[in-house]
């Protein structure tokens, strides 16, 4: 299975759209940290009382540090839209205790071992790292569990983090990208490109094997040379 490259005018407008679409049904979105999907964040609305919010990854840091990707959710989305439920990783627990607590949490949604969430939204780092999935790291062979500590991330911020494995990120009806910018066209071709192929230098790649659904939604700079 290979990722849909969608080019748009407004990456974010799109996302913003498609995240109202999938709250107002009531579904489990996972969100991406970052800094590239606040300006979706800040332009989505919609009704989430029936909405369950997870996150694809946090960095090990308390919740008002300006690191805190829960932080930079609340302060763009979440504190205006008030989901009925936010899953926060507790990532100033460490990274493995936060992890197992956030494992907890999956494993207690009743959902596991199937379609964990209706949406994943995901980034990309120019090292083709996604969520805190980093190069040839060897959370990214993990295969039974849904969360991991990572001691060491391979990007700033350099704190240990708490990741979702790809296992959890590929139990979704839809995984969607956002990816803008010139600087990371490298990693979009390499990770979705005509050429791409899974691997574990470009952890982006191993997703759209795994995964049903593969949307990456990016402007024509991040697309480069990829479509
Ligand atoms: C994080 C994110 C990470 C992010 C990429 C892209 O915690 O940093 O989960 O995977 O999506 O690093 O980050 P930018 O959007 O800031 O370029």
């Amino acid at each position: 299975m290979s990722a849909s490259l969608e080019v748009v005018a407004d990456p974010a407008r799109e996302c913003a759209a498609l995240l109202e679409s999938i709250a107002s049904e009531g579904g489990q979105l996972v969100l991406a940290g970052g800094s590239t999907p606040r300006a979706a964040y800040e332009q989505a609305g919609g009704s989430w009382e029936r909405a369950t919010v997870w996150f694809g990854d946090e960095r090990c840091v308390p919740p008002d540090d300006l690191r805190s990707n829960y932080r930079m959710a609340c302060e763009s989305l979440l504190d205006r839209v008030r989901p009925a439920v936010v899953h926060r990783i507790q990532g100033e627990l460490g990274p493995d205790r936060a992890a197992e607590a956030y494992e907890r949490l999956l494993r207690d949604s009743g959902r596991a071992g199937g379609i964990l969430f209706e949406l994943v939204l995901l980034g990309l780092g120019a090292d083709g790292h996604t969520a805190s999935l980093f190069p040839d790291q060897e959370s990214l062979f993990e295969r039974s569990r849904l969360a991991v500590g990572v001691p060491h991330p391979g990007l700033e911020p350099f704190v240990p983090r708490v990741t979702l494995t790809l296992p959890a990120l590929a139990a979704a009806r839809r995984v969607v990208f956002l990816v803008t910018g010139p600087t990371k066209a490298d990693a979009v071709a390499k990770a979705f490109g005509p050429g791409a192929r899974p691997d574990p230098h470009v952890p982006a790649s191993l997703l759209p094997s795994l995964a049903g659904d593969v949307t990456v939604l990016l402007d024509s700079a991040a697309a480069g040379g990829a479509v």
